[in-house]
This record gives C-alpha cells, sequence and structure tokens, in this order.
C-alpha cells in the first residue's frame, strides 16, 4: 500500500485552547455533577458557565439542548483529566444501558474513544496512551459482542474524515468486524487485536500535522520521515509487557505488503502476521472512504474494487474475500 492512504496525523503545537468541546451525549446528570460545563455562544472564543457543581446539569437540561440541536459543551481545559476519568468509570453504563439504541451506544463509545485517545496522544505519555487503548478495546469488544452491531450499522455510525483519532477508533471497530468475520471468537484476543488497532498509528506522534496533511508531492526526506511510523511505533511499544507480539506486529507491519513491497521491512507473505495483515485492510479501507485534506473519501464500492485488485498482490487475499463479504452483505 501506498504511504497516501494512511497519512492521518497528530497536530503538532497549536495555540493554547482554554476550552475542550465534549459531546452532551455522554453526560448522565446522576455522576457528571463535578464538571462545570460551558456553552459556546457569539464568537467562536466566546463560552459561559451553562452548569457547575453548585447548579448542576439535569436530565431536563439534556432534553432542552437536544431539542435545541446542541451536541456539544466544553469544559476548561484544565478538567480535562477529571472528563477523563469520569467517561472511562461511566462508559460502562453507557454501553451496557439496553435502553439506548446501540448504534447510539456505539456512537458514544466511538466520541469517547476518539477523545481519550487524542488527550493521552497529545500529552504525549505513551503508558498512558497504552492504558486507554485498552480500556477502550475492551469496552468495543464488549460493545460489538453484547449488542451484535452488523457492519452496516458500524459504517453508517463512523465518521468519514481526516482525523487520526478518529481513524484509529475506525480502524478498532473495523478490525473486531474483520476479526470475528475470520472466526476469531476469543474475547480476550478480539480485545487485544482492538487494542493494537487503537495503537497501529502511535509511531506518528511527533511527526509535523502540516507534513501529514501534505497535498503536494513529498521529498524524499519527508517520505522518509512518514514512513518510519511503523518502526517509531514499535520501538515506543516493545518493552511493554502488557503488549502480545501480534498487537505489536499491528503497529509495525501494517503498511508491509503480502508481495513485498510495503515498508518499513519489505517482508512478504507469511512473514507479515496475520494481524498486521489484517490491520492492513481495514487501515486502507478506512483511510479510502475517508476525506483527506486533498481527495474526498471514495464510495464503499469504489474502495472494496481497490481491494479486489490489490487482493493477492498487496493484501492477503481470503481476509479481503472476508471483508468484502462483509460489507457487501451489510451495506
Ligand atoms: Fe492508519
Ligand atoms: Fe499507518
Amino acid at each position: 500500500m501506498t504511504s497516501a492512504v494512511c497519512l492521518t496525523s497528530v497536530k503538532s503545537p497549536k495555540p493554547e485552547r482554554r476550552y475542550v468541546s465534549i459531546p452532551i451525549a455522554t453526560l448522565d446528570p446522576s455522576s457528571c455533577y463535578k464538571l462545570d460545563l460551558y456553552e459556546q455562544h457569539g464568537s467562536e472564543d466566546q463560552y459561559r458557565l451553562f452548569r457547575g457543581r453548585d447548579f448542576p446539569l439535569t436530565a431536563d437540561d439534556l432534553e432542552k439542548l437536544r431539542a435545541r440541536g446542541v451536541k456539544r459543551l466544553y469544559i476548561r481545559t484544565g478538567e480535562q483529566q477529571a472528563y477523563q476519568s469520569y467517561l472511562r468509570d461511566n462508559l460502562s453504563n453507557f454501553i451496557e444501558n439496553e435502553s439506548l439504541p446501540a448504534t447510539q451506544r456505539f456512537q458514544i463509545l466511538n466520541q469517547v474513544t476518539q477523545d481519550c485517545l487524542q488527550e493521552t496522544f497529545e500529552r504525549g505519555d505513551v503508558s498512558e496512551t497504552v492504558e486507554a487503548s485498552r480500556d477502550m478495546g475492551r469496552h468495543t469488544v464488549n460493545l460489538m459482542s453484547r449488542a451484535d452491531l452488523v457492519a452496516h450499522d458500524v459504517f453508517s455510525m463512523i465518521k468519514h474524515d481526516f482525523h487520526t483519532f478518529t481513524h484509529s477508533a475506525n480502524v478498532c471497530s473495523y478490525s473486531v468486524l474483520l476479526a470475528k468475520g475470520i472466526g476469531i471468537v476469543a474475547p480476550e484476543q478480539l480485545e487485544e487485536i482492538a487494542t493494537g488497532a487503537l495503537l497501529h498509528d502511535v509511531g506518528k506522534i511527533g511527526i509535523p500535522y502540516e507534513l501529514l496533511t501534505k497535498p503536494d508531492a513529498l521529498s524524499d526526506e519527508e517520505r522518509e520521515l512518514i514512513q518510519s511510523h511503523p518502526t517509531v511505533g514499535f520501538a515506543r511499544l516493545c518493552r511493554r509487557e502488557k503488549l502480545t507480539w501480534g498487537q505489536l506486529m499491528m503497529v509495525y507491519q501494517h503498511h508491509e505488503r503480502m508481495d513485498g513491497k510495503g515498508y518499513p521491512v519489505g517482508v512478504k507473505g507469511d512473514e507479515i502476521h496475520p494481524w498486521g495483515q489484517l490491520c492492513a485492510i481495514v487501515d486502507v479501507f478506512d483511510a479510502l472512504t475517508s476525506d483527506r485534506p486533498y481527495h474526498r473519501g471514495q464510495h464503499i464500492t469504489e474502495v472494496l474494487a481497490y481491494l479486489e485488485r490489490e487482493s493477492g498482490r498487496g493484501l492477503d487475499s481470503g481476509m479481503v474475500k472476508c471483508w468484502t463479504s462483509i460489507m457487501s452483505r451489510n451495506c
């Protein structure tokens, strides 16, 4: 696969943000009372306190916000960690809440996964990123098994845009679908695959956003830097006891090709771990169906046709067949 198919990014330093947005779907009035919640008003940079510790959010407030079409509120950047721990403590409640439609629960999880990854990636703390990925991987497998979400639900709920954390969360859900499709049923293995997928582009931390989104041709040095991300990711993670070889190979080998024309090493066929092969397919699928800074996302049928053409060349033919059948059956 070419370097162009996985150009997601971690943004390079940007102006200090005072507030960060959070989806209201993640707010449960019975447990979010410790957060000060702000609403944006007027120009982009103006916020006013909506509800706080001494006047907490109610179910009625949420109803009214939804009726007004408000999907996000804001917290101060200093409260991000408190919000992350609130989410982690309460995510199971959302996922297990059978009164919410499965698609809504999936949307919450997908959003929370993106937010959680963004927060830990941007702090640059690899241990925390691994821990957050393990949590999110477990929740993803839990929800996808419990609610038996079909590929159609997953595909239609997913946001097809260009953002590292959107991409990683999408690759995670798709990996679970494909893993199940090829017959992996053990929850522990599915969780390992989900976590590996969330981490697959962790080596992009530190690569400037401008470079990863550059629409023009890349110089040799620029290409080399981008193509270093599987090696950098592997080097960052390889000494962590909690990660398995298969997960590390998802990080290290997801840009290898079955014909040996991939990177970073150019290994071929069986030399690529099956989970690396699996990650390669869903990685390219998400990259091509999503909007990029330099092109619109392609229609699913075009992308499946591309995968067919790559079947047995760049990508494992058995897994491509399985993925095509999962997606054509349900989408
Ligand atoms: Fe990727
Ligand atoms: Fe990648």
